[in-house]
């Protein structure tokens, strides 16, 4: 089994930097990381801690310096793929040290814990919202799903495989599910899919296989899927996921504020 939790769209920015001239980010994010360390006593041990992209916001070195400053907080094993804010070249240059980030291409990778096999794919095109699967990421997709016998699997990416009916968001969603679903598919048992982007929690079926989104660190979209609907973020709810890959394990959201409580029965 795995444990991990999976975190998404810090949209980290250089000090001083709001998002949207609105959001402080680097606040949000110690906050988010604070209140986590302070829980991981309730939460239990985890293998590592999964980031499915949209670390920074704006790309610079200096996002990335604080957003992994805030990550080592917690002490765990990080996994890291990007996300359509991020910037490939600084992102690597800024977690190398991680055994599974590649000098040079595209940042896929395949990492195993235990009895599973996570898969990280970079959906990431420079400059636009919109992701894709590359043919030489679904390569490296089909021969770890090759190679993974009896283990189970993760696949993570930034764009999920799935149309939340938010048209601001699904119009910069993942250009091409089928081709992803057309490598899960030669698997013979179904791969669990991770993914961020839609700030905010979202479960689906590709085929046979489930995926669900994790909440964001920073900020949320409203479930409006009206032609009109304005195309910008709410203050919350924020959060994260939780993913046990053992038999009867779950994924759940954790989120960053609770109401009051608890009160005992
Ligand atoms: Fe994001």
């Amino acid at each position: 089994m795995a444990r991990l939790l999976h975190i998404s769209d810090l949209h980290a920015v250089a000090r001083g930097q709001l998002v949207s001239g609105r959001l402080d980010t680097g606040h949000l994010l110690h906050e988010a990381i604070t209140t986590l360390c302070a829980r991981m006593d309730a939460i239990g041990p985890v293998d590592a801690v999964l980031v499915t992209g949209d670390i920074s916001d704006d790309g610079s070195a200096e996002s990335y310096a604080i957003a992994q400053r805030e990550l080592e907080r917690l002490g765990e094993r990080l996994l890291v793929i990007p996300g359509n804010h991020d910037c490939r070249e600084t992102l690597r240059l800024a977690f190398s040290d991680l055994p599974e980030i590649a000098p040079r291409g595209l940042i896929d990778w395949v990492s195993d814990i235990g009895d599973t096999r996570i898969v990280g794919l970079d959906t990431l095109i420079e400059g636009q919202g919109g992701g894709t699967l590359r043919d030489e990421s679904r390569a490296l997709l089909s021969e770890a799903l090759t190679g993974a016998g009896g283990l189970q699997v993760v696949v993570a990416l930034h764009h999920p495989p799935l149309r939340t009916g938010i048209r601001f968001m699904d119009a910069i969603g993942l250009a091409n599910p089928d081709a992803l679903r057309d490598v899960l598919d030669r698997h013979d048992a179904p791969v669990r899919v991770l993914a961020g982007h839609v700030h905010g929690v979202y479960h689906g079926l590709l085929g046979r296989h489930p995926v669900v989104t994790a909440p964001a660190c920073c900020s949320a979209f409203a479930f409006d899927r009206r032609a009109d609907a304005p195309a910008g973020f709410m203050t919350g709810p924020t959060g994260c996921g939780l993913i046990d890959t053992a038999p009867g394990g779950v994924w759940t959201e954790l989120p960053f504020e609770y109401d009051e409580g608890p009160f005992i029965f």
